[in-house]
């Protein structure tokens, strides 16, 4: 039994396909990712890498194929799909603070409405995680009073709150100026080093080879490359993916 719980995918994703209308963006792609394991995704826009996260989350729902997370199926709905959004922790480009309110009220939201969590508890727990992303003497602040970098890190502390067992990130850095991007990047790092199970699209190469301990290049809505962060940017042995590293190398 225990020999089962450790063997397990944190993320396993099975023969999944997804369609919009005609167009085929997931074509049976099958996945397992390791607790505690650091995926970067890479590709070129439009291959599909915003819809596996989302799908991951069940922000999209997929036409056929399991996705598990933990073991356990995605549920469609209702209670079991609140209790999933939890596990599964998502940071986008855009931030989504909640504007009204300050950094530690957003931090602190979800676990005193989902989880119920006792106020002066979550309080507590959310000063911790603004002090972990490095930003606790901004609590009080609204988040149009924050940096780009640190209403990410405030995302990030907010996704965190809710104890996710999977971190799922989309493009977290892209909208920001680029002395902002360290800063996120550095909370990231140091978040794998933790040991959190991750999935990152990214376009930060430098945090792919560093932190990532595994590598899927997407085109066309498959996983055409899945490998280390050396086997990739070395010896990339597929056309598309030599196309694509020859394009973002010479930037
Ligand atoms: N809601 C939607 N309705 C219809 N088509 C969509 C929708 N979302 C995405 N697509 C299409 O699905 C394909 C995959 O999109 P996706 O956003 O996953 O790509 P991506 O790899 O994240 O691209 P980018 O690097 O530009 O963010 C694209 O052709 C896109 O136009
Ligand atoms: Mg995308």
């Amino acid at each position: 039994m225990s020999e089962e719980t450790t063997d397990r995918p944190m993320i396993r994703m099975a023969a999944v396909d997804k369609f919009f209308g005609q167009l085929h963006v997931l074509k049976k792609i099958s996945l397992d990712v390791p607790k505690g394991q650091v995926v970067v995704v890479l590709g070129p826009s439009g291959s599909g890498k915003s819809t596996l996260c989302r799908a991951v989350n069940r922000l999209e729902p997929i036409d056929s194929g399991v996705i598990e997370v933990d073991g356990r199926p995605l549920p469609s709905e209702g209670r079991d799909l609140a209790r999933l959004r939890a596990e599964v922790g998502m940071v986008f480009q855009s931030f989504n603070l909640f504007a009204h309110k300050t950094i530690l009220e957003n931090v602190t939201l979800a676990p005193v409405k989902v989880r119920g969590q006792a106020v002066p508890d979550a309080r507590k727990t959310g000063l911790e995680l603004l002090e972990r992303v490095g930003i606790a003497d901004q609590a009080d602040k609204y988040p149009a009073q924050l940096s780009g970098g640190q209403q990410q890190r405030a995302a990030i502390a907010r996704a965190l709150a809710m104890r996710p067992k999977v971190m799922l990130f989309d493009e977290p850095t892209s909208a920001l100026d680029p002395e902002m991007v360290q800063e996120v990047l550095d909370v990231m790092t140091a978040l794998a080093a933790d040991g959190m199970t991750m999935l990152v699209v990214t376009h930060e190469m430098g945090f792919a080879r560093k932190a990532a301990h595994r590598v899927i290049f997407m085109s066309d809505g498959e996983v055409v490359e899945d490998g280390t962060p050396a086997e990739f940017f070395t010896a990339p042995k597929s056309a598309r993916a030599k196309d694509f590293l020859g394009k973002i190398l010479t930037h």
